[in-house]
This record gives C-alpha cells, sequence and structure tokens, in this order.
C-alpha cells in the first residue's frame, strides 16, 4: 500500500537519510525502529509532505506521489500523530482536531454541533474521557496526547503514523490505544508505530523496520527476531541491559533533605521522607498518585496545603524553583516543553544557561573557551548527537533534546537532582549512559529524586523507594524489598495517612 524508495535528504551539507526504504500494507501495523537521532521522525515528516526529500520516492497504492505539503498528504489518507506536539494551546480538543479542516456547509459556516458530535464520538472509540470544551494547555500531557491521536483519528486516515505516542502514556492508557489500533488495523488502515518500548513493538507490531544513522538496516516480521536481536540491529552492537550496581549508602550518611510533612491538599494524606548524601531515591506510583506534585510542592512550585523541610539540617521555604536552584536542586520537569529548553538557542547557551555565575572573568567577561569545553564535555558525557555545540536544539531528534536537559544539569553544580521521568524517549543504548551518569553523580555525594514510571528502572536504580498511593507516600522499601510485587502492591492497595 505503502511504499518509501531510496529516500535521501539533507539539511545544509549533512545528509540525515542516506537512502531508507520502507514498506507497509494494508492492514498492518509496522514498527519504525532506531536510536535517537536515526532519523524516523525525519521520514514521517517527508512521508506527509512538511520536509522535501533530497532524493528517493513515495509510492501510495503504486502510483507515485508527491506532496507540497500536510495538507495534500492528509487528502491522500495520511494522519501523522507527531513527536512534538503540534495542539494550538488555546483552542479546546474540538477546535484542534477540526482545525483547518473545519466541516462547513454549503455556505461556508463552520458545523460546530457536528464537529462536537464527531469529536465526542471518536473520544469514545478512544476510551477516553476528555473535557471537549476547555483550553488544551489545561489538560494533562496524556489527556493531550489523546487528543493529538483523536485529531489523526478525525482525518479518516488510511496510514496513520503514531512516532512516539505511548511516552506520555499511562499502561491503561496505553492498553486503550493498542485497543483502538487493532480495531483500525482490521479496519484495513495502515499504522506505522514509533516507540522506544521494545515490549510493545512485540505485543502489537506485525513487522518491523529498522534504521541506524540514517541507514536502512532490515526489514522482517516482529516474529522473526526476540529483543536482544532487535537491540543489535539497532545499535549494531550487542548492550548488556543491566544496571551499574548500588553503592552500600552508610546508615549515618548526612540527611540532606529532610521533609518533615507535605500535604498536598487539606484533608488528604501527609508524607514525610529523607534524602541522604550520595543515594537516588526513587518516586514511585501510578500517574496521578502525587509523586511530582510532592516535588514541585517542595521547591514552591505547587500551592501544597502544608509543607515543612529542612536542608542540611536548617529550616527552608522556597517561594519557587528559582530559589531551590540557587540552594543547589535542581529539577528536570517531565513535559519535554516545560523543560526549559529555549530551541530556537544553540546547545551551547541551553547547557549553560541559568549557570553564567560559572564563567564570568571579573564582573563583565564571560569565560567562553570554558563555557564551550565544559558544553562539549557535557554532551559528549550523554552522548547527544550533533555536528557541534553550536547547532539550534530544534534541530535536535527528540530524544537528543531530552539528552540536552540532562546534559544541562550534570554541568550544573548541583547537590541535588529530581528528575521526573528522566529516560522518556531516551533509546536503548543511551540509557544505560544515563543511568551511569546518576551514579557517578551520585558517588560524588550528591543526591537524586528520580520520579519514574517504569518499574524496571525503579527497581534496577533505586537504593530507597517511596510509593505513592492518592496523594500521599504509602511506603518506603529499601534493599532487597525492593521488588516489582513489593512496589506494586503498595502502589494498588497501601493506605494512606490521613490528617484533617
Ligand atoms: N531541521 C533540521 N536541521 C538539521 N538537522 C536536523 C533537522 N531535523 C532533524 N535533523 C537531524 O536529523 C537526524 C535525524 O533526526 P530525527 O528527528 O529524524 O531522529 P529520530 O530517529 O526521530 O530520533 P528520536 O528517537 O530521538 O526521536 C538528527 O541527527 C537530527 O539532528
Ligand atoms: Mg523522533
Amino acid at each position: 500500500m505503502l511504499e518509501l524508495r531510496g529516500i535521501k535528504k539533507s539539511f545544509g551539507k549533512i545528509e540525515v537519510l542516506h537512502g531508507v526504504d520502507l514498506t507497509v500494507q494494508a492492514g498492518e501495523v509496522h514498527a519504525l525502529l532506531g536510536e535517537n537521532g536515526a532519523g524516523k521522525s525525519t521520514l514521517m515528516k517527508i512521508l506527509c509532505g512538511i520536509l522535501k526529500p533530497s532524493e528517493g520516492e513515495i509510492r501510495i497504492d503504486g502510483e507515485a506521489r508527491q506532496f507540497a505539503d500536510y495538507n495534500e498528504a492528509i487528502d491522500a489518507g495520511i494522519g501523522v500523530v507527531f513527536q512534538e506536539f503540534s495542539l494550538v494551546p488555546y483552542l479546546n480538543a474540538v477546535e484542534n482536531m477540526f482545525l483547518a479542516r473545519e466541516l462547513s456547509n454549503g455556505l461556508g459556516f463552520m458545523k460546530r454541533a457536528a464537529m462536537r458530535k464527531r469529536a465526542g464520538g471518536i473520544m469514545k472509540q478512544l476510551g477516553i474521557a476528555i473535557p471537549l470544551g476547555v483550553p488544551i494547555r489545561s489538560l494533562s500531557v496524556a489527556e493531550q496526547q489523546f487528543v493529538e491521536i483523536a485529531k489523526a483519528l478525525a482525518l479518516d486516515a488510511r496510514i496513520l503514523v503514531l512516532d512516539e505516542p505511548t511516552a506520555t502514556l499511562t499502561p491503561a492508557e496505553v492498553e486503550h490505544l493498542f485497543r483502538v489500533m487493532r480495531s483500525l488495523r482490521a479496519q484495513g488502515v495502515a499504522i506505522i508505530f514509533i516507540s522506544h518500548h521494545l515490549e510493545e513493538i512485540f505485543e502489537i507490531c506485525d513487522r518491523i523496520t529498522v534504521l541506524r544513522d540514517g541507514e536502512y538496516v532490515a526489514s522482517c516480521d516482529v516474529a522473526e527476531v526476540d529483543q536482544s536481536r532487535l537491540v543489535e540491529m539497532m545499535v549494531g552492537r550487542r548492550i548488556e541491559n543491566s544496571f551499574p550496581p548500588k553503592p552500600v549508602i552508610p546508615a549515618d550518611a548526612n540527611v540532606v533533605l529532610d521533609v518533615e510533612e507535605v500535604q498536598l491538599a487539606k484533608g488528604g494524606p501527609v508524607s514525610s521522607f529523607q534524602l541522604r548524601a550520595g543515594e537516588i531515591l526513587g518516586f514511585a506510583g501510578l500517574v496521578g498518585s502525587g509523586r511530582t506534585e510532592t516535588a514541585l510542592a517542595m521547591l514552591g512550585a505547587y500551592p501544597a496545603a502544608r509543607c515543612r523541610l529542612r536542608m542540611n539540617g536548617v529550616e527552608i521555604r522556597f517561594a519557587d524553583p528559582s530559589e531551590a536552584l540557587a540552594a543547589g536542586i535542581g529539577l528536570l520537569p517531565e513535559s519535554r516543553k516545560e523543560q526549559g529548553l529555549i530551541t530556537s538557542f544553540p546547545i551551547l547557551h541551553n547547557v549553560s544557561l541559568n549557570n553564567y555565575g560559572k564563567y564570568l572573568l571579573g564582573h563583565f567577561f564571560i569565560n567562553r573557551s570554558r563555557e564551550l569545553s565544559d558544553t562539549r564535555a557535557a554532551m559528549q558525557s550523554v552522548r547527544v548527537k550533533a555536528p557541534n555545540p553550536h547547532v539550534r536544539v530544534d534541530t535536535l531528534s527528540g530524544g537528543n533534546q531530552q539528552k540536552v536537559v540532562i546534559a544541562r544539569w550534570i554541568n550544573h553544580n548541583m547537590k541535588v537532582l529530581i528528575f521526573d521521568e528522566p529516560t522518556r524517549g531516551i533509546d536503548v543504548g543511551a540509557k544505560t549512559e544515563i543511568y551511569q551518569l546518576m551514579r557517578d553523580f551520585t558517588a560524588r555525594g550528591y543526591s537524586i529524586i528520580m520520579i519514574s514510571s517504569e518499574l524496571p528502572e525503579v527497581i534496577g536504580m533505586s537504593d530507597r523507594v517511596c510509593v505513592f498511593r492518592s496523594g500521599g507516600i504509602v511506603a518506603t522499601v529499601e534493599g532487597d524489598a525492593i521488588t516489582s510485587e513489593e512496589v506494586m502492591t503498595h502502589a494498588t492497595t497501601g493506605r494512606t495517612r490521613h490528617v484533617a
């Protein structure tokens, strides 16, 4: 049904796709796999007319096609859920879904009621209850993701591209999405699915195509490969899928943060915990269990009913995250958009952002060469794939943008880092490196709070785990007690301590 042949693409002098092939049949879910920066999103942007290929051919139902823009691709039956959200924040879900493609009657009036009904129908098909009438920016990241998906479905696409749709979804929501994908597949829709979660590939996909550094590697049936073979095809080498060894944290290690009480809402549960020097403290729990809010409350970024904490024994209160930053606590937020990347700036300035104090020479001069060498070192440590530190962040692949944020925090002189879903959108190879960096950081006596929905990551990386449920901590597990069963049991059946 869909055939891409010998697709090449250059940006300026740099060629990023070197002749890629992709064939997708009607009624199949086809995984497009590869490391961060392999060229997956670029290939999909070429398919839907947003980028022009330098060479190569697109065939749909045997006919060669060239799209001048995305609208022409939509008319040809192609719908795309982009990796970066493309929603307009101040419009509501219905307006976003029918943006620039409003249903109108003969006189050109938009049929508002009809669009609302259609939108409602699609949401129902997705099995998701989302308020349709409120501005998109007031929805959660997961809800926004579903609006993206609904938007593509509203186009009646015959070829549907999903670029990392599950990165922001909970397991239950992923199941919903898979049900919808199966029913679309049964209706003969061809689906191209991009994800760094390899379990998902085995669960939902029929065929795979692997790219590496812009080269076509191979295509085959999912049934023909196992996980380690898949990784080898993507990375070009074997990687042992292990976490760095956990250090022994002395019982008398300094308590860096002593959170005596946090209560997110009046009448809700009250939590307390301690963060010790040199440890990684995991925050586990289901999405919506209060992990992120509790972390934000500590930094003065969430209006909690109460919050009392001590840093190195001294009672302290942060009015906002910039005060926390000045005290040495850095936050890597969960949503890419809010990660404070200025995407039109070069990597260099993004890595040294808020960090100029470090490079001041006297009062007026900035030590540019030191800034540059630090940035190079930080980029190398997380393997940011970019020609040099001067390129704009918005020319990087999604996963590499995430790495820039991590590079920034590694470069800062922080004592405590709070990482919210640190490896979201990061490929298998780079994950191992980020885990090692986190350990290097704590080995210097610094501490990390790691909020993560990936159970293996929580188990493999945490020295202790606070398990959240319904807005508070229900249990803290450590040592050999850190197992999936233990954590899941607390997350789903634990009791919280309520104080009026
Ligand atoms: N507008 C652009 N200008 C210059 N280079 C670009 C541009 N867009 C993408 N690239 C480069 O093309 C390469 C492929 O990027 P692409 O976004 O397709 O990767 P990806 O496979 O989707 O990765 P990820 O898993 O991180 O999303 C990267 O090296 C990226 O830096
Ligand atoms: Mg991408």
